[in-house]
């Protein structure tokens, strides 16, 4: 039997060999890691434990809460809060950032989280997920406020995504390359089962949700209208649909075998360039696509250029396979009548 490699000894050789991650990462990544296996075992008890169903609160967005969505944050917070390696947080379910209390060290680090990912699917057993960034706090010399977060992607330290799904998966990058690493209940550690992973150029899978069809920009339609030609269409080849409805779970689809991923805006909400939170849901993913060689654009520019002007901003998103997601991206360069 090959040797296994732990999420801890992966760390410890990239801060040896690579030197790519400070000790402060290492410990960030592994508290983070460690939060996800129990945000684990809260989701798979299921019926069986007080996780299902909605919490009758709203969030900063106007969602209702779901349980899970309430308990992964506190599961996140408590877990991250008291190691000393971070200055704050910021998360989808709160309204403004989580400052570490004094009562604890200060870090240098900042963490971002969506911590359920996939909310409509907890109650119907699809696959759900976790998703992280982490940034650096770049002035040390003051306390920390929300605008230390607003940089742009391409400035992160770290991002991955947990997904609960017939596996438990993790999935990172420090910068160099993915990785991914699967729950091994028996011994509670997380093993290395991929890495260095690459996604294919090319694809013949897409994903998006064609219920909002009627909605779409003109590129976005031109594009999904040709792959629905399929074989005998300018593409020249069939395609296949894939909406699981959870990004972790469609992401984490692209970077096994390929594929191309849409949320594009949409013209119901003329004003909001998207549905998918900039900071903790397309930064993250972006860095992990690109790092694994594929793209990830808002149709216009490169996600990870996009410097952002608040903590809960939302972004159109595509992303994937390189030469779909430059084709998109052709197409709405081609087009004038752009939403602002
Ligand atoms: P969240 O549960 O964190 O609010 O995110 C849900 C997001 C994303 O995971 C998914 O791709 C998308 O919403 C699904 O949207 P539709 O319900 O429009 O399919
Ligand atoms: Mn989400
Ligand atoms: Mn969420």
């Amino acid at each position: 039997m090959s040797k296994r490699v732990s999420l801890t000894q992966y760390l410890v050789e990239q801060q040896r060999e690579h030197g790519k991650i400070p000790s402060q990462l290492r410990l960030l990544i592994e508290v983070v890691a460690r939060a996800c296996k129990r945000i684990a075992i809260s989701v798979n008890k299921g019926a069986l434990g007080d996780v299902m169903g909605s919490a009758s609160t709203e969030n900063v967005q106007g969602e209702i809460q779901k349980k899970l969505d309430i308990i992964s944050n506190e599961v996140l917070i408590e877990a991250n809060e008291w190691g000393g390696h971070l200055a704050a947080m910021a998360s989808e379910e709160m309204d403004t950032i989580h400052v570490v209390p004094h009562r604890y060290p200060q870090g240098e680090f900042l963490l971002l989280f969506d911590p359920l990912d996939g909310s409509s699917n907890i109650d119907v057993n699809v696959s759900i997920g976790t998703i992280f960034s982490v940034l650096r706090k770049v002035d040390n010399q003051r306390g920390v406020s929300e605008e230390d977060f607003l940089q742009a992607g391409s400035q992160q330290a770290a991002a991955g995504y947990c997904v609960y799904g017939p596996q438990t998966t993790l999935v990172l990058t420090v910068g160099d390359g993915v990785a991914m690493f699967t729950l091994d209940r028996e011994t509670g550690s997380w093993v290395l089962t991929a890495e260095h992973v690459q996604i294919p150029a090319d694809t013949k899978e897409f994903a998006i949700n064609m219920s909002n069809m009627r909605h779409w920009a003109p590129p976005v339609t031109r594009y999904i209208e040709e792959c629905l030609a399929g074989r005998t269409g300018v593409r020249g080849k069939d395609f296949n649909m894939r909406w699981i409805a959870s990004m972790v779970a469609d992401v984490h689809r692209i970077l096994s075998r390929g594929g191309v991923f849409l949320y594009p805006w949409d013209q119901r909400e003329p004003d909001k360039p998207g549905k998918l939170r900039l900071m903790y849901e397309a930064n993250p993913m972006a860095f992990l696509i690109e790092q694994a060689g594929g793209m990830a654009t808002n149709g216009h520019s490169r996600i990870l250029d996009l410097q952002p002007g608040k903590l809960h901003e939302r972004v159109s998103v595509i992303l994937g396979s390189k030469n779909e997601v430059e084709r998109v991206t052709a197409y709405h360069q081609e087009v004038a009548a752009k939403p602002a």
